[in-house]
């Protein structure tokens, strides 16, 4: 077994491991790649404060997302493809998740389907969900997660068209992977990977493939989004999914003072703080300088998350200090993934669980939920000053 020591450990054993098509999906933004390199860097210029000789015994990260305990403030966010990086890779995250005592995000463009993790969990589970053109698929996914058991829906909203990475395209990236001659080469050096995908069935879009009419290409990401996903998603269409599934709903990809209101309006539980891991809108704001105007805006009407960055617990904290209720890790946990299956999220996990309760303590506090912004460093320019336009 490899020593892994931080989350970049376990980056470098995914690249060796999984098929570089799926590597690279993982480890890309759209275009120049500009807020993908920001949402790291951005984290870097935040500081902590030391403190010393107070009672750093009992330490505590527990604490709550939508009401839900969770063992710290990080859930597993919901991720294309998981399934791709590891054989059945969604049930082995949200296995590892569920051991470690946080939330875990199925997507709906997942490998393994809602059935599949529900059949293989005990404990509920957050479902993600894409607006698609077609409504019956989408009131269908709502009542299949609903008899799953799934406690939250999870919306996304800044992915009805898809922003354009260039290694995917390169790749040709598919779920299966088609047998070019390149891939064939890859796949040939990636034999643990090829050995455990022999023995799944679950190979594709399984949340999509017998559900969905008309299904197109769903082997392609990118034709299956072009095809159906909702472009005209809209308040009102928002509103009707609420309604629709009655449940907890988070919505995910806020990176606006306004559109944070426009969601305490439709009456959502959370809102994720994101720009989708600097996977779509190339030269948005990180997400972590987003964070604090977003939490003047509405920050005491509603539960505010955020994702993007985070490969330490050091920068979960930082999150925590500026005021979120919890954040979510994507590329961490899928590295952990592609590197050591189920055992590598759980290693990602003790490796973020750590850095955030040591750092902690060396900032003199004991329990997160007394965290807050007078451990940090924040430089005075850090969120910028825009002209309006
Ligand atoms: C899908 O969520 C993607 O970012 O590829």
């Amino acid at each position: 077994m490899p020593v892994i020591t931080c989350i970049d450990d376990l980056k470098r054993l995914h690249r060796r491991r999984a098929p570089k098509m799926f590597y690279d999906y993982a480890e890309s933004g759209s275009w120049t790649e500009q807020t993908f390199r920001e949402n790291t860097t951005d984290f870097e210029k935040i500081r902590l404060r030391q403190k010393v000789a107070v009672d750093m015994s009992n330490r505590s990260t527990r604490t709550t997302m939508i009401g839900e305990e969770v063992a710290m403030p990080i859930a597993l966010a919901p991720v294309g493809l998981t399934g791709m990086q590891s054989a059945d890779g969604e049930i082995k995250a949200a296995r590892a998740a569920e051991a470690f005592g946080v939330p875990f995000t199925l997507s709906t463009m997942s490998i393994c389907s809602i059935e599949d993790v529900a059949e293989h969990t005990s404990k509920p589970f957050w479902f993600q969900l894409y607006v698609m053109r077609d409504e019956d698929f989408v009131d269908n996914v709502i009542g299949r997660a609903k008899a799953a058991g799934c406690s939250a829906l999870v919306l996304t909203l800044d992915l009805q068209i898809l922003g354009q990475r260039h290694k995917d395209l390169v790749n040709g990236l598919s779920a299966p992977p088609r047998p070019t001659p390149r891939t064939l080469l890859d796949l040939s050096t990636r034999w643990r990977w090829g050995l455990e995908m022999l023995g799944t069935k679950r190979r594709t879009f399984r949340n999509i493939v017998g559900h969905a009419k008309n299904v197109g290409n769903v082997q392609s990401l990118m034709s299956w989004t072009a095809e159906q996903f909702d472009p005209q998603l809209d308040w009102a269409k928002i509103r009707r999914i609420k309604e629709k599934w009655g449940g907890k709903l988070i919505l995910k990809g806020i990176l606006d003072e306004e559109d944070a209101r426009k969601a305490v309006d439709v009456g959502a539980d959370a809102i994720v703080v994101s720009n989708h891991g600097g996977r779509q809108l190339d030269g948005a704001l990180s997400s972590i300088r987003m964070l604090p105007p977003i939490l003047r805006a509405v920050g005491d009407q509603i539960e505010v998350h955020m994702d993007g960055g985070i490969r330490s617990g050091q920068d979960a904290l930082k999150a925590v200090a500026l005021g979120a209720k919890g954040t979510y890790i994507g590329r961490a946990y899928i590295y952990g993934l592609g590197a050591m299956g189920q055992a590598g999220v759980t290693r990602a996990l003790e490796v973020l669980h750590k850095e955030l309760d040591v750092s902690m303590a060396f900032c003199g506090r004991r329990d997160i939920n007394d965290v807050g912004r007078d451990i940090l460093y924040v430089p005075k320019d850090f969120e910028g000053e825009w002209q309006d336009a």
